[in-house]
């Protein structure tokens, strides 16, 4: 691994989480290893937990880590190529990446998408951008299609949860008054189809997920059949694919409910947070003994360091 950008670039993901999972026994072990290395971290867009645990997971490691949030503190960056660049873009990309790549030995960039050009959303420009451009290894801290950390820290979650070998799974849809992206879904369901797990997703009409990711998962409307027999709902909000960025439905009816949770095997709750009480979930369920959203948060550390230290085993 020299980038970490989607989760398709863990190779081996089984023995990666369980390399995580002994990695969270230990955290201090490896202390020494990012000696001298300093982590550039630049975020386009607001974050507690990802900004937290990897700079904790740098810390871990002996790494030392930078922080810009560069909307309001970098110029505005200019991504296409051969453009006159006389409007309010002060940088290009390539100055950027190259500048960074001269004080940091690894670049970590947070960049959402804008969820109106589904084309422009789709090339994930941003973290292509820097990895392009970089001479340093580039880590994604959610980019407009990917939350690859976030996924890593889920997986290794329900690894350590899990009470038998082929557990239910369900992404379910959840409302939300704003429009979300899909980098969350999208990972968590490119990660769960790599694992050991029976992967069902279910979300009202008009909220499909991009057909590329969900290709080969079981798919359906109805919230309550998804729900039996589940041993884990991981709820999440996005907004339409299809409709781009568009959000139909602000009810309440898919809200994740103590009777919903009633239907399914004692399942886990899992969710990224940060969460809507009382909009995507209920205050009964984030807060019941089967809600592993703190698992989930603390997991993030592990996820971030097991990646960072990967990378420095690989040169
Ligand atoms: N789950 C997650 O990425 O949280 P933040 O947006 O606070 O980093």
């Amino acid at each position: 691994m020299k980038n970490f950008i989607y989760t398709s670039d863990i190779v081996d993901l089984n023995n990666f989480i369980d390399k995580s999972i002994k990695l969270k026994q230990l955290p201090n072990k490896y202390s020494m290893m990012g000696n001298n290395k300093t982590l550039g971290m630049i975020f386009f867009n607001p974050s507690l937990r990802t900004r937290l645990s990897t700079q904790k997971a740098a810390q871990n490691l002996g790494i030392k880590a930078i922080t810009m949030n560069f909307n309001d503190e970098g110029w505005p960056i200019e991504l296409e190529d051969k453009v006159v660049m006389d409007q309010n873009k002060s940088e290009h990309i390539k100055e950027a990446a190259r500048v960074m790549s001269i004080y940091c030995d690894f670049i970590a960039v947070r960049a959402f998408p804008s969820l109106e050009s589904k084309k422009k959303d789709l090339e994930d420009k941003v973290i292509n951008g820097f990895k392009r451009y970089a001479s340093v290894p580039v880590i994604n801290m959610e980019s407009s299609i990917a939350h690859p950390l976030q996924a890593l820290a889920d997986a290794i979650t329900i690894k350590e949860n899990k009470k038998n070998k082929s557990p239910k799974i369900v992404l379910s849809w959840a409302p939300h008054p704003k429009a979300l992206p899909h980098a969350v879904a999208n990972s968590f369901v490119n990660i769960t189809k790599r694992m050991d797990a029976k992967l069902t997703i279910t979300h009202p009409e008009g909220y499909e997920l991009n057909s590329d990711v969900t290709n080969g998962v079981y798919v359906t409307n109805d919230q309550n059949e998804a729900f039996k027999n589940a041993d884990f709902i991981y709820a999440k909000n996005w907004s339409s694919f299809n409709n781009y960025g568009k959000v139909f439905k602000k009810d309440l009816d898919w809200m994740i409910t103590k009777s919903k949770m009633n239907l399914t095997n004692n399942a886990k709750f899992m969710h990224c947070l940060p969460i809507r009480r009382n909009v995507v979930a209920s205050d009964e369920v984030i807060e019941s003994n089967n809600s592993l959203i703190l698992n989930q948060v603390e997991n993030r550390i592990y996820s971030a360091q097991s990646v960072l230290k990967t990378i420095i085993e690989n040169g």
